[in-house]
């Protein structure tokens, strides 16, 4: 419904200062069904996505349901955490349709500076490949090393994903959409096939349309919220880390999510086992995300403050021991 799409429009200028025409969006129930269209929109079976390791886990389910094919691109932490563009064009095949990019990242919470967004958008133009950019935790930077949305960027042809799930705390309402932007030509082709792989399903439901400028127009004080949680814990994280050189926490610059190094003495899934049955304490191991080495685990940054204390101290003292 146009009056969805004109609310989203309207998000995207007064949060980002963007300008985006509601014809070049298509809704969908969530970033997840946003995925399923592209790789439909863009591979055939075993067709190839690039998506950056450290990683979301999700994207392997919504490959494999739709035969794609994803190869990972690592990336490299060095004081913060960037793309590696020697990895990505090793990773690039004459099979490879499209990029993946979550800006910030999940887990590692690292935004695509402005000078690798133009660098991603070359690669990508340059090979006749789509670059996809999930923007989900956009709205929450933690540090001055935000950067701005890939939505209008024209160089390649572009979808820009996010959805009310994140950006007013709202998943169960099922609202999601992705942008088209990019070169003309490829632009209004792009959207006219999204149309009807859309239209075959008519996934979004009315109500949640009719009322998405009102559900919008509410995230400010969750988004106020959960910015202060995350920066409080990130904080109770630091001072519990400070003068221990046991476990440190790898640099992040936005995002809902921690990344903890702690000495690899076993596999970051014992440990995490180890951490819930002993400590009842709930951590992901670094593996869900595909780090390239064990010692990695990734904790939540919106647990409430009190809990989210007491649990760091529980998992500091275990790995002390
Ligand atoms: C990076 C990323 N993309 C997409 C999603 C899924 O969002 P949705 O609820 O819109 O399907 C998540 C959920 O955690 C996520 O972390």
């Amino acid at each position: 419904m146009a009056v969805a799409r004109e609310a989203v429009a309207a998000y995207y200028r007064s949060q980002h200062g963007v300008a985006l025409a509601a014809d070049d969006l298509v809704l969908t129930s969530g970033t997840s069904e946003a995925y399923s269209f592209l790789f439909r929109l863009l591979c055939n079976a075993g067709d190839e996505v690039l998506i950056p390791a450290p990683g979301y886990p999700l994207f392997d389910f919504l490959a494999d349901i739709c035969d794609v094919k994803l190869v990972r691109f690592s990336l490299v932490y060095d004081h913060g955490w960037q793309i590696d563009f020697a990895a990505l064009e090793a990773a690039a095949t004459e099979r490879t349709r499209a990029v993946i990019v979550v800006h910030p990242n999940n887990p590692t919470g690292h935004y695509v500076s402005s000078a690798q967004q133009q660098q991603l958008a070359r690669f990508c133009r340059e090979r006749g490949m789509a670059l996809i950019a999930d923007e989900v935790f956009l709205d929450f930077p933690l540090t001055e090393n935000s950067a701005g949305s890939f939505v209008g960027a024209t160089t390649a042809l572009t979808f820009t994903l996010s959805g009310l799930s994140k950006i007013c705390g709202m998943p169960q309402m099922k609202l999601a959409w992705l942008a088209v932007s990019g070169p003309e030509a490829e632009k209004r082709e792009a959207l006219a096939r999204l149309e009807v792989i859309a239209d075959a399903y008519l996934s979004v439901g009315t109500p949640v349309q009719w009322g998405t400028g009102a559900l919008l127009a509410m995230r400010g004080a969750f988004q106020e919220q959960v910015r202060q949680r995350v920066r409080s814990n990130l904080c109770e994280l630091d001072k519990q880390l400070a003068g221990r050189n046991v476990a440190a926490r790898l640099a992040c610059d936005g995002g809902w999510t921690a990344v903890l190094r702690v000495p690899a003495m076993q596999s970051d899934e014992a440990l995490a086992i180890a951490l819930l049955k002993e400590k009842s304490v709930l951590v992901h191991p670094g593996h869900f995300y595909d780090f390239a080495r064990p010692g990695h685990l990734v904790v939540s940054l919106i647990v409430p403050e009190a809990e989210f204390a007491q649990g760091i101290a529980r998992v500091l003292t275990h790995v002390n021991d």
